[in-house]
């Protein structure tokens, strides 16, 4: 079942005048095995995609499926439990934080969508070891723990309502080095050991490279690519998408015209290395 899109289109209006932000978008995302990538120019109308797949917005042309619902919806038909089918991390999701404690504020979810006290603390237990905030935290005030943790206590919110598909909206961005790796590894686990569908927006080419299975390009609106990551670095119009190469891929271009070392596709840092070891020998 998963997300369909059919034709959909999008305009933001005020009133004075109206944005077409979307055009004419069809795709499939998958309920299960799923690891998108969605990049593109600030603008292109990623955040207003996403944002679709969970009903926040509904199209304005066309028509769009969620998991057996139709979007937009009927008179009277209630959509809001797709909220929790479709997990949506915003960007900054810390700035959503509010209550008193961490671990009230991740029960905040499942308790708002009438999961038992019982369950939503089990749930949110869960969540909070998944993205590694320890027990002696629970008590204390979100807002006196570190960015990061901050981020993953937001994390944690949205797993603990336990989402089919999970969507991420530039999840890294702002944090350090070490806090996008370990964060990136929280859902490249999640992502095997549930096969849990994930879609992320990125603007980093050494993230999407790394860790995504296809990529979505979007330009003004409409979709200019959607298919495997390998096919992305070496499709034809790859320059008109307006994006960089992976610093790996950048590193095997230059070996090869400097010093002849064949070319081979690696798309992360350690493959890189281990494939210079093996051509070394
Ligand atoms: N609430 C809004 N009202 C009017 N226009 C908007 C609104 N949100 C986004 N837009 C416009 O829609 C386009 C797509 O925005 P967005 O989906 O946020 O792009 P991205 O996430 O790729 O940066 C942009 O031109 C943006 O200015
Ligand atoms: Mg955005």
């Amino acid at each position: 079942m998963g997300i369909q899109f059919e034709k959909v289109g999008f305009a933001y209006r005020d009133f004075k005048k109206s944005y077409e932000a979307l055009k004419d978008i069809t795709m499939h995302v998958a309920e299960e095995g799923e690891f998108i990538a969605i990049v593109g120019h600030t603008g292109s109308g990623k955040s207003t995609l996403v944002q679709h797949m969970n009903a926040l917005l509904l199209p304005t042309t066309g028509t769009l499926n969620v998991f057996g619902q139709t979007l937009p919806p009927k008179k009277k038909e209630k959509i809001n439990h797709l909220r929790q089918k479709v997990g949506l991390v915003f960007q900054f999701p810390e700035y959503q934080l509010f209550e008193e404690t961490i671990i009230k504020d991740i029960m905040f979810g499942p308790k708002n969508f009438k999961i038992n006290d019982v369950k939503a603390r089990e749930n949110s237990e869960y969540a909070a070891k998944i993205v590694g905030i320890s027990e002696d935290l629970y008590e204390q005030s979100p807002f006196r723990i570190s960015g990061g943790q901050m981020r993953r206590v937001a994390v944690a919110g949205i797993l603990a309502m336990q989402p089919k598909i999970l969507v991420l909206d530039e999840p890294t961005r702002g944090l350090d080095p070490k806090g996008k790796k370990d964060l990136m590894q929280v859902f490249i686990d999640l992502h095997h050991r549930e096969n849990k569908s994930i879609i992320l927006i990125s603007h980093d080419m050494d993230i999407v490279s790394k860790y995504a299975k296809r990529v979505i390009v979007l330009d003004k609106g409409s979709i200019v690519f959607d298919g495997k990551k390998e096919d992305l670095f070496t499709h034809p119009n790859f320059s008109s998408f307006h994006l960089e190469l992976p610093t790996s891929l950048k590193i095997l271009k230059h070996l090869e015209k400097t010093l002849g070392i064949p070319y081979e596709p690696k798309y992360d840092y350690d493959s890189l290395l281990t494939y210079l070891k093996e051509v070394k020998r």
